[in-house]
């Protein structure tokens, strides 16, 4: 297929292109370093279930909307919604996707920083053998530094933007061709050498069969849909600003099924390699956001030459980390390009470096700042993260939801999507018009107590 520009806009050059690239925003950081601390935090299985529901029943219809909005208006997060229903309000929701991309991104390359210098220390030889003080304390040591880690965020931070000056097409629709897959292959060796481990069958147990007595907590719910959210780059106009550089001649339900199909699998899989490995090295499965960087060294340290394949493991999750920050800039970046008439590079400069910024009091609050806390208890990185992911997300993909299954007349929704006439594309359009948006509305309410509240007046 051509490199034709469609007025000035950049295009996809293959539909490999546009689902490798969408792939490349989905896998992330998410699958391994958040799935996994989420999923130890909320007890297991129970949480992955209805992890996997939220992916299934909300999640990839509103993949498509996406897909579908953004492949039709041609335009940023915010513009698609301007153009396809001008004076409407449902621009909020791509308003709330910019500022959420910030608020992502800020958190997002201070996590991609530890990993960096993670890989680092794997290349220097430093994390071949336990340090003084073991892994944990390495570790704890590095994050609560005031000054250290915020030169890995930087440099990470400058790698972004350095991509999305150049441009999203040429910066990254080569880029996860082969790092990707060879991510996904290290994953499996090192999920199957996991289930040699002498915590394969507590591991398995945790993460497969589930405690239903966990499901009368509400806050499961919320954060199983903020990670089914998170891990999909789902709710924001990221999946409506790669659609926009997509040509016409796509089939997008294909496209969505194998985004949300990978992304699944690449957590599936990072959970059986690091569950087996929690139990083995006796470490707590809800130790938090640091749970991979102690537990992974553990795992290195055990295998003969294993440092190789902490390299790999740190160098492949970096360059996976770097497509998804490319993705959350571009939606910022392509945003201020259109509306400020900023030039590419400007907006790149620019947003990136508050965006950067931005992130520095989520690194301090590991350390000198530990004393902060914003929400519930919660450190600065945690409560930036709670508010972007598990609240403006699914807000955003309700209002999404709600757009596209009753913005839309129903003859354009479903041709415009690709579905057709189908029975499935009558299947999606139930999904967004009723399921999802009162799925969404009953969980918001249950994780501020009021679905109890107003369950008890009827009792
Ligand atoms: N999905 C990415 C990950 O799993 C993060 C992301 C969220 C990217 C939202 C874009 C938008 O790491």
């Amino acid at each position: 297929m051509s490199l034709k520009e469609d007025v000035g806009r950049e295009q996809w050059a293959s539909r490999l292109g546009f689902i490798l690239a969408a792939m490349g925003s989905a896998v992330g950081l998410g699958n391994v370093w958040r799935f996994a601390y989420v999923t130890g935090e909320n007890g297991g299985a129970a949480f992955l279930l209805i992890y996997l529901a939220c992916i299934l029943l909300i999640g990839i219809p509103i993949v498509m909307a996406e897909f579908t909005i953004g492949r039709k208006a041609k335009s940023d997060a915010v513009g698609s919604f301007e153009k396809l229903a001008p004076g409407k309000p449902w621009k909020i929701a791509g308003l709330m996707g910019v500022a959420a991309a910030f608020m992502i991104l800020s958190f997002y390359g201070v996590i991609a920083g530890w990993i960096s210098y993670y890989f680092v220390n794997y290349l220097t030889g430093n994390l071949w053998t336990a340090p003084e003080g073991g892994y944990e304390g390495f570790f704890v040591d590095f994050i609560t530094n005031p000054y250290h880690p915020l030169l890995w965020q930087f440099l990470f931070m400058a790698a972004t933007i350095a991509i999305v000056y150049v441009g999203v097409k040429k910066g990254i629709e080569r880029s996860n061709k082969i790092l990707m897959p060879l991510l996904g292959v290290l994953l499996i060796g090192l999920s199957a050498y996991g289930l040699t481990l002498g915590g394969a069958r507590e591991g398995l147990a945790f993460l497969f069969s589930p405690d239903w007595s966990a499901l009368t907590d509400p806050n499961i719910y919320l954060a199983a849909l903020g990670q089914a959210f998170f891990s999909l780059s789902l709710g924001m106009g990221a999946l409506i600003t790669y659609g926009s550089y997509l040509s016409n001649k796509e089939r997008l339900p294909g496209a969505a099924a194998s985004v949300a199909g990978l992304d699944t699998l690449f957590a599936i899989v990072a959970g059986i390699m690091i569950f087996p490995a929690v139990f083995a090295f006796g470490i707590e499965p809800a130790s938090g956001p640091g749970l991979v960087f102690m537990i992974m060294p553990d795992v290195f340290d055990s295998i003969s030459m294993g440092w190789l394949f902490g390299l790999l493991f740190f160098f492949l999750l970096a360059a996976a980390a770097l497509s998804s920050a490319v993705s959350l800039l571009e939606v910022a970046v392509a945003y201020f390009i259109r509306r400020f008439s900023w030039s590419r590079r400007k907006a790149a400069l620019v947003i990136g470096g508050i965006i950067f910024l931005l992130g520095i009091p989520s690194s301090l609050g590991q350390g000198i700042l530990s004393n902060v806390a914003i929400i519930g208890g919660r450190d600065i990185l945690d409560s930036i993260d709670f508010i972007a992911s598990n609240i403006l997300l699914p807000l955003g993909g309700l209002m999404i939801a709600l757009f596209m299954g009753w913005g839309f007349k129903k003859a354009d929704a479903l041709s415009d999507s690709d579905f057709g006439d189908t029975w499935l594309g009558n299947a999606w359009l139930f999904l967004l018009r009723y399921f999802a948006p009162v799925a969404i509305f009953i969980i918001f309410l249950s994780s501020i107590g009021l679905l109890d509240l107003i369950l008890n007046l009827f009792r």
